[in-house]
């Protein structure tokens, strides 16, 4: 069984960017920048926040991080980003979901500026992925994608199971595996909560990527011997025996699906460092666009 170590790989990719920006910087140019917006004291939002703003400073990034209480209005909201797209020395912009139930996600996400949507959510970029255009891809399955060329996975004629069709994860991920590319050119199921026979749909995965957000649901009993296995699944457990009170487990009952797949990511370790790491180079691409040294965000 082969662990696929997001961290390992995610901590290659940001060497890369650091080396990157380095240079940039010896050559005169201003450091790349992003802008978080935050909204309200969701504890895991705060928590990748953190890491966000943690991980573009150690690549030698510029981070903003604007933070508001769930009580701000949308249209404050709104015109923060109106004031940030305007901002000529910040590259790329996110706003953290999910967002409060007053404020528009989708008028949230129509109001970045799609030259800096680092997330690759803004109707414009998700049509420019789908045609295959040079774009942003959002960040977990860009980050996912890169795991499998990293990690020497093939997926080119692969059965591939996605399990959740969220617009962050699932949907994107379906176009990026059915993509003519490499990794890419799999066979691809996209499965949700209406899916008849989850289990025998999954049993026949070659790959089997698992975003539904329930912790450890899939069981050795969903997982073909010998399949590659990707977990998204982010979730705090209680867990009696560590002074915290709780635990970090994934969408996967690791250790009896380690049993039986031939590749797998562990969580913690494994998507969550991948997501990051795409960020950076999501900013990384937009920068290089708005200074002028390529032509895409490619
Ligand atoms: N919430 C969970 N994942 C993401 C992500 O990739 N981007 C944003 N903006 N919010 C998220």
């Amino acid at each position: 069984m082969k662990l696929i170590d997001g961290k390992e790989i995610s901590s290659i990719i940001k060497k890369e960017i650091a080396a990157e920006v380095a240079e940039l910087i010896d050559a005169g140019k201003p450091a790349p920048h992003f802008a978080v917006i935050l909204v309200g004291d969701d504890g895991a939002s705060q928590t990748y926040v953190n890491s966000k703003e943690k991980s573009g400073k150690e690549v030698g990034f510029t981070t903003s991080v604007y933070r508001f209480p769930a009580s701000i209005t949308e249209k404050e909201v709104l015109e923060t980003i109106k004031f940030i797209n305007e901002d000529d020395e910040i590259n790329g912009l996110l706003v953290q979901l999910p967002l409060p139930e007053h404020i528009s996600e989708e008028k949230v996400i129509h109001a970045i500026d799609p030259s800096k949507d680092v997330d690759g959510f803004h109707p414009e970029n998700i049509g420019k992925m789908v045609l295959g255009e040079a774009t942003c891809i959002p960040a977990t399955p860009s980050g996912i994608m890169e795991l499998f060329k990293r990690a020497d996975i093939e997926t080119q004629g692969k059965n591939c199971v996605i399990i959740g069709r969220s617009h962050i994860v699932g949907s994107p991920m379906s176009i990026l595996m059915s993509r003519d590319s490499n990794p890419g050119n799999a066979t691809v199921t996209l499965c949700h909560s209406k899916t008849e026979n989850l289990k025998e749909i999954a049993k026949q995965a070659d790959i089997l990527i698992v975003a539904l957000g329930r912790p450890e649901f899939i069981d050795a009993s969903y997982v073909k011997k010998g399949a590659c296995v990707i977990d998204v699944g982010v979730s705090r457990v209680p867990d009696s025996t560590r002074k915290s009170g709780y635990k970090i487990v994934g969408d996967v009952k690791f250790d009896e699906v380690s049993k039986v797949a031939d590749a797998i990511t562990p969580v913690p370790g494994g998507v969550g460092p991948m997501t990051i790491a795409a960020l950076l180079q999501n900013t990384l691409r937009s920068y290089k666009r708005q200074e002028g040294i390529t032509q895409s965000c490619k």
